[in-house]
């Protein structure tokens, strides 16, 4: 069946939704992007996601293309025409089409906005949460400005092959001896019940997963350090997982090759993800 996505204000069957070839989304990389998941209908951790769009845009000279509630309204209304009960919302905000050129457009050029459903039966129980992940380390080559959310994936997508090339899952990026993040998540370990993640900064998205998982973790009295580890420190940490709006709270059972603990998912991450599935539908619009 044929999705119903939003271009440029209009709702259209997929195959007649297309952008311009001079996008510098398409040229430039010139856009940002969120990824929003859907639980039983309902939109997880919206208002993070939003005002993170409004951030990424900003801090690259762009207003946000519509209001918040009506960007929320185009959230819902594709989640119903697609009949979306698990999945996701991807949205992309470009800074549209012009004359190739290094300049910037005038500020009066549309913006191109974009948002598409991906229906994922069964997000929730997805069997890795069982299983955990293996994650291989990789030197991080990406910009400087990764708390902005660009849509220049093209070295996490290098990064992911690189993993799967080696049997592994996905890869964490390491600069400067620590752990930056994953490809598409933020890294945390667990010793001695103390959760460690990455302090917030330039280097990392800020996640929204990522924020309200430290928030449940604090609540539930789980002590939280939020700085940089190494991948010695990692490998010998009792747990680990990773955090993102589609894998919600993902264990980590093996890193370069070493497992951790007994090799299968940990307490920590097991009780956070069950928190962070509860707490989030309850607040899910
Ligand atoms: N990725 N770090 C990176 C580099 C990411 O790409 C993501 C999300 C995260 C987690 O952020 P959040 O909790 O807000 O999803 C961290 C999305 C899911 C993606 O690209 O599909």
């Amino acid at each position: 069946m044929s999705r119903i996505v939003y271009v440029n204000g209009a709702f259209v069957p997929e195959a007649e939704a297309t952008v311009s070839v001079f996008d510098r989304g398409f040229l430039f990389a010139d856009g940002v992007y969120e990824v929003t998941s859907v639980l039983s209908g309902k939109l997880l951790d919206f208002d993070g996601h939003a005002r993170r769009l409004e951030r990424s845009l900003a801090e690259l000279d762009m207003p946000m293309p519509m209001t918040q509630d009506a960007l929320l309204e185009v959230h819902r209304r594709l989640v119903a025409e697609n009949g979306i009960e698990d999945g996701l919302v991807y949205l992309q905000v470009t800074r549209g089409a012009a004359d190739r050129d290094f300049a910037y457009p005038p500020k009066d050029t549309p913006q191109t906005v974009v948002l598409f459903t991906q229906s994922k039966p069964g997000l929730a129980d997805n069997p890795a949460a069982q299983t955990g992940l293996k994650i291989v380390t990789l030197p991080d080559l990406r910009w400087d400005r990764r708390d902005i959310k660009t849509v220049q994936l093209l070295y996490p997508s290098m990064g992911k092959m690189a993993a799967k090339a080696q049997g592994a899952d996905d890869a964490w990026m390491v600069e400067d001896g620590v752990v930056t993040e994953g490809t598409s998540n933020n890294a945390y370990i667990v010793k001695d019940g103390t959760i460690v993640t990455r302090h917030l900064g330039n280097e990392i998205l800020h996640g929204i997963t990522r924020a309200a998982v430290l928030r449940f973790a604090q609540e539930a009295q789980m002590k939280v350090e939020e700085r940089a580890f190494s991948v010695e420190e990692a490998q010998d940490a009792d747990e680990a997982f990773v955090t993102s709006a589609s894998a919600f709270v993902m264990p980590v059972v093996e890193i370069d090759g070493a497992a951790l603990g007994n090799g299968t998912p940990g307490p920590i991450a097991k009780r956070l993800r069950e928190i962070y599935l509860d707490e989030s539908r309850k607040t899910a619009v």
